[in-house]
């Protein structure tokens, strides 16, 4: 079966890729997501200084999800510029994700990560877990204003990575922001934020940055997910491409994310828990749901979600 996708004019050998921030920090994460069958190389989302991120323990997997609040570790962008060469070698494609302290660190990543040429670059404006540093895409002013400075100076694909939102209100706004920045695509969604996990029998939080407030990922927050990538792909027509993450954990599930818009899907929680093995699982699973159901590719669902 085929599970090849096209998105903003770049292919990708399977819908299925690592979601930033899962094993894809160091150059060995980075090159063993190239060998494996990811059909992207996705980076962790870079900062202008390496960060070591926040103190741990920083990230707990649980039946049904996982909690983080990793603190943006990463090698810096000057690291990610040189390594991507090498990343594009393996013949698929290098999503770069940038996620800045401030407006400016956006700039001076996006000029300089542009030159490298990856494939991609993805504005990361959802990061929930620095803490004083707000979601930026929570406020669709600044947001505007962010990604109209930085995109001049892409000259590659240039993908947003959205929160999730909980109110068709803020669906429209984020929807209108977006079809005004020349944005080739969407990633939906980052983890969902600032919840706690607890643990009864110490009474304690099970991570430990601020306060044990952390990102939640994996099956519990499919439904979110979904929601996010079937609001805004109404609200812009399908024009604009989206990449669905958050709960895809079985092959099934990226066949729902596809049913609500999604043309590709990427996975956080579940690539942690397994290891890169877990593409291939995916990939077997979905071809099975698709041959089921008489499926010879995945165009021909994307969207087609039978609304009752
Ligand atoms: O804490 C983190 O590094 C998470 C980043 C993100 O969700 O974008």
């Amino acid at each position: 079966m085929d599970l090849s996708i096209t998105i903003a004019g770049v292919k990708f050998p399977s819908c299925f890729m690592n979601a930033s921030g899962a094993l894809c920090m160091t150059r060995e994460e980075l090159l063993a997501l190239g060998r494996s069958r990811s059909g992207a190389i996705v980076t962790k989302s870079m900062t202008v200084e390496p960060r070591s991120g926040n103190p741990e323990p920083r990230y707990y997997g649980f039946p049904g999800g996982s909690i983080n609040s990793m603190g943006l570790p990463n090698l810096g962008y000057r690291a990610y510029a040189e390594l991507i060469p090498e990343l594009k070698q393996f013949g698929k494609p290098v999503i770069a994700s940038i996620a800045g302290l401030c407006e400016d660190d956006f700039l001076t990543m996006a000029r300089v990560i542009n030159q490298a040429r990856p494939d991609l670059i993805e504005v990361n404006l959802s990061c929930p877990n620095i803490p004083g540093k707000p979601q930026i895409a929570y406020d669709p002013v600044d947001s505007e204003r962010l990604l109209k400075r930085v995109r001049p100076l892409i000259t590659v694909p240039m993908g947003v990575k959205l929160p999730p939102y909980f109110d068709p209100a803020h669906h429209a706004v984020m929807a209108e922001v977006i079809a005004h920045c020349q944005v080739d695509y969407l990633n939906l969604i980052n983890s969902v934020g600032n919840g706690l996990v607890i643990d009864p029998t110490r009474e304690t939080p099970v991570i430990k940055p601020k306060g044990g407030f952390g990102g939640l990922g994996g099956a519990l927050i499919k439904p979110v997910a979904l929601a996010n990538v079937r609001a805004f792909w109404k609200l812009l027509g399908g024009r604009i491409p989206i990449i669905g993450t958050g709960g895809v954990v079985q092959g099934l599930d990226a066949y729902e994310h596809v049913l609500c818009g999604a043309s590709a899907v990427q996975v956080g929680t579940v690539l942690v828990e397994e290891g890169v093995g877990v593409f291939e699982r995916l990939e077997r699973e979905l071809a099975a749901e698709l041959k089921t159901r008489g499926l010879r590719s995945l165009e021909e669902s994307r969207g087609k979600l039978k609304e009752l």
